[in-house]
């Protein structure tokens, strides 16, 4: 029996996502910038991402994870207590992406809400989903993490419109079936000062969107991209040795590091300071980019079907976005 307040173990009981089918390749992108093939397979290890057509946002990309996610599940939308969704392009201000997503699935039984963490999105969402049925407040949660960077990516600008994709990832959260397989431990962090490193400056209660916002493309993202690199392989190092030292582990007992794939160079420069051979470092950032709250389930799929994942496997998600945010899930992959 489950009275509010029990403490309780939660698990991911399923994982699926979804990305759309048009792609945008580097040949494709240096035909609309100043850019190369070369370029941007050298600095940052995309090939390719995924773009949706005009008219599909956030929660049509988060829909379709979220069925998938049921199906393998073998839930149905009313099993849901709450939807969680780790959103930076949410289809509007609001209504919140939860809700279009709760209506879009047809899950009548559950509340939710929006996490605004950026590319944080998804660690955080999972973190407050399982406080949130550990605690027995909840039994089951679906976490959405869906972006569609491409509705805030200038495609003039060489800069940020080869780094960004679209796409999205649900998991479901719930209480631990098997004793030691789920989630063990969860760690954040923000630094506010160093937020104009990556912004959106337009369209918000500081410069609501007007003829002069638009003009000066301030309803495009900004980023001084050195001091995000710089900023991310330090935390994602520092969040991941947290993590593991809280709970009495340390990088050698990892099975599987699943970074937030913003730059291949990130991701790889943290596992060398972590000391992981490339075989535990997933890396999937060249087939779809930076899609800020879905690249981690997007990362946690491939890597289950290129068999690098499997039962009891000690996985540690982290992620470092705009704010900043930072954010960590330990775990023992549970199916
Ligand atoms: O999820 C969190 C969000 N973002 C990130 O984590 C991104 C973190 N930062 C990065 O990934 C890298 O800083 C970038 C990939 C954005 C840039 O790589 P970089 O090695 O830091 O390059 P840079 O900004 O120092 O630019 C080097 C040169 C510059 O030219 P000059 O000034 O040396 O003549 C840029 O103008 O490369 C130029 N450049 C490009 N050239 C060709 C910048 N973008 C491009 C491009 N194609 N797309």
């Amino acid at each position: 029996m489950v009275t509010p307040n029990t403490i309780r173990q939660t698990r991911i009981g399923a994982l699926a996502t979804y990305v759309p089918p048009k792609t945008l390749d580097n040949h494709q992108l240096s035909q609309m910038v100043d850019t190369s093939d070369e370029w941007i397979l050298q600095r940052t290890g995309i090939k390719t991402r995924h773009i949706v057509e005009p008219g599909v946002a956030a929660s049509d990309l988060g829909k379709e994870a979220a069925l998938k996610t049921l199906a393998q599940a073998g839930l149905t939308p009313d099993d849901i207590d709450v939807i969680v969704v780790g959103t930076t392009t949410p289809d509007m201000f609001f209504p919140n992406t939860a809700s279009l997503i709760q209506t879009k699935i047809g899950a009548t039984k559950c509340w939710g809400f929006d996490v605004a963490a950026a590319c944080s999105g998804f660690t955080y969402s999972v973190g407050i989903a399982s406080d949130l049925v550990a605690a027995g407040r909840c039994n089951r949660a679906l976490v959405v993490g869906t972006d569609v960077m491409s509705s805030i990516t200038d495609y003039t600008d060489r800069t940020t419109c080869v780094l960004f994709g679209d796409g999205a990832g649900a998991v479901i959260v719930e209480p631990a079936v098997e004793e030691g397989l789920g989630i063990i431990g969860c760690e954040y962090e923000n630094d506010g000062t160093l937020w104009p490193a990556l912004q959106m400056p337009g369209g918000g209660s500081l410069h609501p969107a007007s003829h002069e916002t638009v003009d000066k493309k301030m309803h495009f993202m900004k980023q001084d991209g050195q001091t995000v690199f710089k900023f991310a392989v330090r935390k994602t190092e520092e969040i991941t040795r947290k993590v593991l030292e809280k709970h009495g582990y340390t990088p050698d007992d990892v099975s599987l590091f699943v970074s937030h794939q913003a730059n291949r160079r990130i991701i790889t420069s943290a596992g060398e300071r972590l000391g992981l051979p490339e075989s535990k470092v997933m890396m999937n950032i060249q087939d779809y980019g930076n899609t800020t709250a879905a690249t981690i389930p997007l990362a946690l799929d491939d890597a289950i079907r290129q068999g690098r994942l499997k039962k009891g496997d000690l996985v540690v998600l982290v992620s470092v976005g705009a704010g900043f945010t930072v954010g960590s899930v330990l775990l023992r992959w549970a199916f």
